[in-house]
């Protein structure tokens, strides 16, 4: 069998793309890293590399769908976390698709960060003619200007380093299901127009596996319950818990600011009940998402997002199997840590929402917040892992001051800061903006707190109950009352944090701020603008909204 590395002239290359090519097949099946070559009566495949930035999970499982599915379409795909690339390297994969979501406040994913400064390295940034790409990018409307940043960024700076843009960048919001099946829709017509008529390479670098420095995400640690303690009182319109679970044996460590990541199984009264709606056969053997097979039952239980089936009654999939495989990967659920290790040694604690809601008499329950609250015992244990989130710290100097506003559950990591600062006996002043619908019952941490103000840890504390009056009272009013405090706190060089609902709260909090720095600041609209932006930059204004 003869091979000839060579790119037809009919492929949908320029002369110097192609030419390349032919080099790179050359070399490659030489250092026999590529199989093939224009083999005579095989079908010929176009190579594909998938690139994924991902924090949470969505653009890498994304990624690896998407993979597969270029696979099945005759593509020589292969898909790599970003962290696995050098930017350098690039040139090495012709045909590029990336899938990037924004994290922070319009941050490049942990595992992008590198890549990005590689991308921008100056003098040494790579020359990228003969790449075609596309870039998908995984946002959320709520963060506004930020809107998907990150993949805006990377498309923009491919671009300009010599890249061809074969097909237009897609901004994905929370639900990117359908806008990512369309762009990859475009991107297999668009980087497949040829197929079978080229020469195949065999992917030109596989998914490099993370490192095994314990445990991850990918291998989430078995931690086990050790409280589940209600904290809204009797007649609450709310089920707030805080939990907490034992770190014993695992070695992991994690900082205030960070999130824990929490495996969390499907409720049995919705899976039965999603099972008998559809008349489904609860034994039948189906395949699980990342490989391996299990009954129906289970994989629903433990495998698969399947909540919007439940109250639904539409007619049964006729084919199981395909059915369950569109069925979105269960995933892990963030929390903000509420505790400090320094206080708690070897334990990290958590403040949960129990997410339940009716809609049409129907009850629905989120799939987390009541798993740890209702369906795992004490001394049970469930997966975790840690999440760090450099961009939500306590300022390196301890005597800096810091401002923190945190509503409802939105109090986590500022119980986690705030037992940090007792524990490290830190010279700053702390300020806490919290409120939740009634003293009376919903009161989170309410003896904690109060102690830290009697002790002086909290040098100012402003509450805001939204339902102990006719009118709402919100922390952001707050903040406008005490306008002059604020103002002093901020020009003294204080860091202010926001954590909570993204939707509503934080951005009424961030406009509060904005008319605080122009009323006291004496500032125009457009100044204060820019004192806000300085902040930011000055990663003196940090948020962790969701
Ligand atoms: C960085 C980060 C930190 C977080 N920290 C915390 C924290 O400290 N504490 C905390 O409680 N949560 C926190 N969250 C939120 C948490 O991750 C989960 O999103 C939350 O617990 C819900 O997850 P679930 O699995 O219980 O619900 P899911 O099964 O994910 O269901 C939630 C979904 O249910 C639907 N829904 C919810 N309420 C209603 C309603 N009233 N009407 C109609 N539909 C509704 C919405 O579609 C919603 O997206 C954080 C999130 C992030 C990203
Ligand atoms: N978009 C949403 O539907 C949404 C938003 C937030 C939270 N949630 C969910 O609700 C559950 C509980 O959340 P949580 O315990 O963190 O509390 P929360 O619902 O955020 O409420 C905490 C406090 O914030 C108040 N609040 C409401 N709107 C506000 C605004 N625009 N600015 C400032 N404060 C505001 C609430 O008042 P009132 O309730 O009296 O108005 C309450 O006093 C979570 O599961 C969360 O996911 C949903
Ligand atoms: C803490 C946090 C910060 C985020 N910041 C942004 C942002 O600044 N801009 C944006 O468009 N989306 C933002 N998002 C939304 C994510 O990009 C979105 O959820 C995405 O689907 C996550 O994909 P991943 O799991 O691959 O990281 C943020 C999400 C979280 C939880």
């Amino acid at each position: 069998m003869s091979l000839v590395p060579l790119i037809p002239e009919s492929a949908p290359f320029t002369a110097e793309q192609r030419a390349w090519l032919n080099g790179f097949l050359a070399g490659a099946l030489n250092r026999g890293t590529a199989r093939t070559g224009l083999i005579e009566g095989v079908a010929a495949k176009i190579p594909l590399t998938i690139a994924f930035g991902s924090q949470s999970g969505n653009a890498e499982s994304l990624a690896k769908r998407l993979a597969k599915e270029a696979a099945s379409r005759g593509f020589a795909a292969c898909v790599a976390g970003l962290d696995s690339l050098q930017a350098a390297d690039l040139i090495k994969h012709p045909n590029l698709l990336l899938i990037t979501s924004t994290w922070g406040e319009g941050e490049m994913p942990d595992n992008a960060v590198s890549f990005w400064e590689q991308l921008n390295q100056n003098g040494s940034s790579p020359v990228l003619d003969g790449v075609r790409y596309g870039v998908l990018a995984l946002g959320d409307h709520n963060y506004g200007d930020t809107f998907c940043l990150a993949g805006k960024m990377i498309d923009e700076r491919l671009a300009a380093l010599g890249a061809k843009r074969l097909i237009d960048r897609v901004d994905c919001d929370v639900d990117f299901d359908e806008p990512a099946s369309a762009w990859a829709a475009m991107a297999w017509k668009v980087f497949g127009e040829g197929l079978d008529k080229q020469v195949a390479a065999e992917p030109v670098s596989k998914a490099v596996e993370e490192v095994d420095v314990g445990w991850s995400k990918k291998k989430p640690f078995p931690a086990a319950l050790v409280a589940n303690v209600a904290l809204n009182a009797e007649g609450s319109a709310k089920d707030t818990r805080h939990l907490a679970f034992s770190l014993e044996g695992s070695g992991l460590s994690y900082e205030p600011g960070d999130a824990l990541g929490v495996f969390a199984r499907n409720g049995p009264l919705m899976v039965d009940g999603i099972i008998a709606a559809h008349r489904l056969n609860a034994s039948a053997v189906v395949p699980l998402p990342d490989g391996g097979e299990a009954t129906l039952r289970e994989a629903l239980l433990g495998y698969y997002e399947c909540r919007k089936f439940h109250g639904v009654i539409p007619d049964g999939p006729t084919d199981l199997t395909s059915w369950v495989s569109s069925l979105r990967k269960l995933q892990p659920r963030l929390y903000s840590i509420a505790s400090s290790l320094k206080a708690h040694p070897n334990e990290v604690h958590l403040c949960v929402a129990a997410v339940r809601y009716e809609v049409g008499g129907v009850a629905h329950e989120g799939v987390a917040s009541t798993f740890m609250a209702d369906r795992l015992p004490i001394g049970e244990t469930t997966g975790i892992f840690f999440q760090v989130a450099k961009h939500f710290r306590l300022p390196a100097s301890e005597a800096v001051p810091v401002i923190m506003v945190g509503p409802g559950t939105g109090i986590a990591p500022f119980r986690a800061f705030l037992e940090e600062r007792e524990a490290t006996h830190a010279s700053g002043k702390n300020w806490l903006f919290y409120g939740d619908q009634r003293a009376e019952t919903d009161f989170l941490y309410r003896e904690q707190i109060q102690g830290w103000k009697e002790s002086g840890l909290l040098t100012e504390l402003d509450l805001a109950f939204s339902r102990d009056q006719a009118e709402k009272v919100y922390v952001q009013h707050r903040m406008i009352e005490k306008g002059a405090m604020l103002w002093a706190w901020l020009e003294e060089g204080a860091h202010f944090y926001v954590c909570g609902d993204a939707s509503r709260m934080a951005k009424d909090v961030d406009a509060a701020l904005h008319e605080v720095v122009q009323v006291h600041g004496g500032k125009s609209g457009d100044e204060a603008v820019a004192y806000v932006a300085a902040l930011k930059k000055a990663k003196r204004y940090a948020r962790d909204v969701y």
